[in-house]
């Protein structure tokens, strides 16, 4: 079965064709972050009227690409949400349009379910079950995942998403939109012990985060500094990122201690970052739990993720067409 994946939930427009005997075909993202860049922030009209003019060619591109023709794809499958309303409807019009021309099934995928199972793309696969850490921009999610579909939540962000964090504490150090990787890159020229950040609910005994009074504590540093040279913006950049991977790799340990699996697996934006990596695979390895990730490629935002969600929920694509979003969605 060749199935199509479109995701248009926020900033990226990505499309691929996933076969469920072959793989992976073609995959394609036009990511809008040069156009919402002078904006400090993604600007919802603009990003849906980009995803408008994208999504066919790109659609077009991975066709060529893998081979096939439109009448090739089994099933459409599309981010129905979480996500901005009008990006969505721009994936959520093209798949069923689509589907309602060649007269195939459509698929409605959540956003995170194509984040949780995107490293299962890449080999070696996780099995299940496995612990699974969703970090990206909207979410900082801790999921026992047993298996297609069966999805457990076991403590999630009371306030801002660690990509939110980095991305909020990077504007405050004049580190432009996205901030993450670019505070990220400062990062490692910096020395994280010059400054010391709070941890926030380290040892609050459950499996939630919170981030909002890093943001907070990076503003007051900001202000006790300012005006703020280049050496101290970078040690500020590594003590946050330091405070931040500390949380995420503890609560990551307490969940798979909690649920006894063995297997942690990383995905979103945030599981980009080199540090996160770098400290998990560290305690992972001193306890012989393995962490698994996607290629880095399908960290963020794609179709791929999408398409591969929708080719193992075939059985629930529906043949009747209609404009299915749902901006508010909850996984689990
Ligand atoms: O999953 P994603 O592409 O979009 C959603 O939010 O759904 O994640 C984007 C987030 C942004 O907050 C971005 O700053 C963050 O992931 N990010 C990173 C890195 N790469 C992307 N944060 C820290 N370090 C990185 N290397
Ligand atoms: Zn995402």
């Amino acid at each position: 079965m060749l199935v199509l994946g479109l995701e248009s939930s926020c900033d990226e427009t990505g499309v691929a064709l996933f076969d469920t005997e072959g793989g992976l075909l073609a995959h394609r993202i036009h990511s809008q972050i040069a156009m919402h860049t002078e904006y400090g922030g993604v600007v919802p009209e603009l990003a849906s009227r980009d995803h408008i003019r994208r999504v066919l060619p790109l659609t077009e591109e991975c066709l060529s690409e893998a081979g096939k023709q439109l009448a090739d794809v089994d099933a459409i499958a599309y981010t129905a949400g979480p996500g901005l309303a009008g990006a969505l409807l721009v994936g959520a019009s093209v798949a069923n349009a689509l589907g309602f021309a060649l007269q195939k099934p459509v698929i409605e995928v959540h956003h995170l379910e194509g984040h949780l199972l995107s490293p299962l793309l890449s080999e070696p696969k996780p099995e299940f079950p496995f612990v699974a850490l969703l970090v990206s921009g909207g979410h900082t999610q801790l999921m026992a995942v047993r298996g297609i579909g069966q999805y457990e939540l076991l403590g999630e962000t009371v306030d801002d998403a660690a990509g939110e964090a980095f991305d909020k504490s990077a504007k405050l150090l004049g580190l432009g939109y996205p901030g993450g990787p670019a505070l990220s890159k400062l990062a490692d020229s910096g020395d994280p012990t010059r400054f010391k950040l709070p941890r926030p609910m380290l040892n609050s005994g459950d499996l939630d985060f919170s981030f909002s009074g890093l943001k907070t504590a990076v503003l007051k540093l900001v202000n006790e500094q300012s005006p703020i040279d280049d050496t101290t913006r970078a040690d500020i950049c590594a003590a946050f990122q330091e405070a931040i991977v500390d949380v995420i790799t503890k609560k990551c340990l307490a969940a798979l201690k909690q649920t006894g699996m063995q297997r942690l697996v990383i995905a979103g934006g945030v599981g980009a970052n080199r540090q996160l990596r770098a400290g998990l695979d560290e305690a992972a390895r001193r306890r012989k739990l393995k962490v698994y990730y996607p290629p880095l490629a399908l960290c963020t935002d794609n179709g791929a993720m999408i398409a591969y969600a929708g080719a193992m929920r075939l059985q629930y694509a529906r043949d009747s067409y209609g404009y299915g979003a749902k901006p508010r969605w909850d996984l689990a």
